[in-house]
């Protein structure tokens, strides 16, 4: 990795977010990031370069007073929510009765030991799978009762998921990987391609598209997820363990697409068992045995976008040492 005297990563690099130029969430430096959210920023076609604007967040412009609606109303409203597994005559209560409410550009650190019931919150947040008990409102809609068709339809509408091993298609290159979501939403093939294009570059990998994933670093193939979660133009983003399988700096890298994503108005929920991930959220959730046994606000998280800019810098240092060393 080369560092130019002024400190920064030079350009040509492998690195997060400079290829993103003026279209990707990186466009003038995380210090400028915009703070219109990115439905509002969809709508008023400005932001960080067209690309942005250009994410099909809302088909409609909304006024004031529907935004204001937006904003009061949960994203996320689970009340009193239960699910019981049944194998044979075993019953596992894996979640005992949940209740939690997040708000619009909310990001959320789901924390908790193995078996807690962190995965099985999320798969019912996502509208994967449907509560034994309780009710699970999303953006104002009780979602807890509908049928699988209803559920399958406001999933690919409402939800972006990422999960610990990407689950990319090993075939396909990131842009198909990234269009195939909006398959199922019978959008044309030439509209699809240019979303796929526009988000691939929001999350910085404009030069990579053609690549399929044995070709990507694994930060990378985790963009490519990202960006495949984001291309419907989710309200909340549902992230498992997306750095379970990363080193520290490449958790780091996608850490700092996260928070500017939600530096953007995007609502995160994302599950990690590290302390040194959950940091960066702006809430943290801790779950045990099916039950909610702390919910904090973080007062002023950690910023990934610094953290990673040091450790790469440090790690720059200790290489010209080396080098200087071997020199003499
Ligand atoms: N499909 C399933 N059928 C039966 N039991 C399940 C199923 N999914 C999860 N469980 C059980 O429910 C409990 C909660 O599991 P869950 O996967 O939600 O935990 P988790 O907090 O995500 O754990 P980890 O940190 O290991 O991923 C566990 O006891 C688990 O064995
Ligand atoms: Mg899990």
């Amino acid at each position: 990795m080369a560092i130019n005297d002024s400190g920064h990563v030079a350009d040509g690099e492998q690195v997060p977010f400079s290829q993103a130029g003026s279209h990707g969430i990186d466009a003038g430096g995380f210090a400028q990031q915009p703070t219109m959210p990115v439905q509002a920023a969809a709508n008023q076609g400005s932001l960080a370069g067209q690309d942005l604007a250009t994410i099909p967040q809302k088909d409609v412009a909304r006024s004031e007073e529907a935004d204001s609606i937006l904003t009061s109303t949960p994203i996320v409203d689970v009340r009193n929510l239960a699910k019981t597994y049944v194998i044979g005559r075993t019953r596992i209560h894996a979640l005992q009765g949940i209740s939690l409410r997040v708000y619009q550009g909310e990001f959320v650190a789901v924390m908790g030991p193995s078996g807690s019931g962190k995965s099985t919150f999320m798969n019912l947040v996502g509208c994967l799978d449907r509560p034994t008990q309780g009710e699970y409102w999303l953006a104002g809609k009780l979602v807890s009762r509908l049928s699988n068709d209803e559920l399958a339809n406001i999933r690919n509408r409402q939800v972006g998921f990422v999960f610990q091993g990407f689950n990319l298609l090993s075939r396909s290159n990131a842009l198909s990987n990234v269009m195939l979501p909006m398959v199922y939403a019978g959008i044309s093939r030439e509209e699809r391609e240019r979303r796929g294009r526009s988000v691939l570059r929001l999350v910085g990998l404009g030069d990579r598209m053609n690549h399929k994933p044995s070709e990507l670093s694994g930060g990378q193939q985790q963009r490519v997820a990202i960006a495949r979660a984001l291309v419907n133009g989710p309200s909340l983003l549902l992230a498992d363990e997306p750095t379970g399988n990363l080193d520290s700096r490449t958790s780091l890298e996608i850490m700092a697409v996260l928070q500017a994503l939600n530096e953007q108005g995007l609502t995160i929920l994302m599950v990690t068992h590290e302390a040194d991930i959950a940091k960066f959220a702006k809430r943290q959730v801790a779950f045990r045995d099916g039950l909610i046994m702390h919910d904090e606000q973080v007062l002023s998280p950690a910023l990934a976008k610094e953290e990673w800019t040091k450790l790469v810098n440090k790690a720059a240092a200790e290489h010209k040492v080396k080098i200087t060393e071997e020199a003499r």
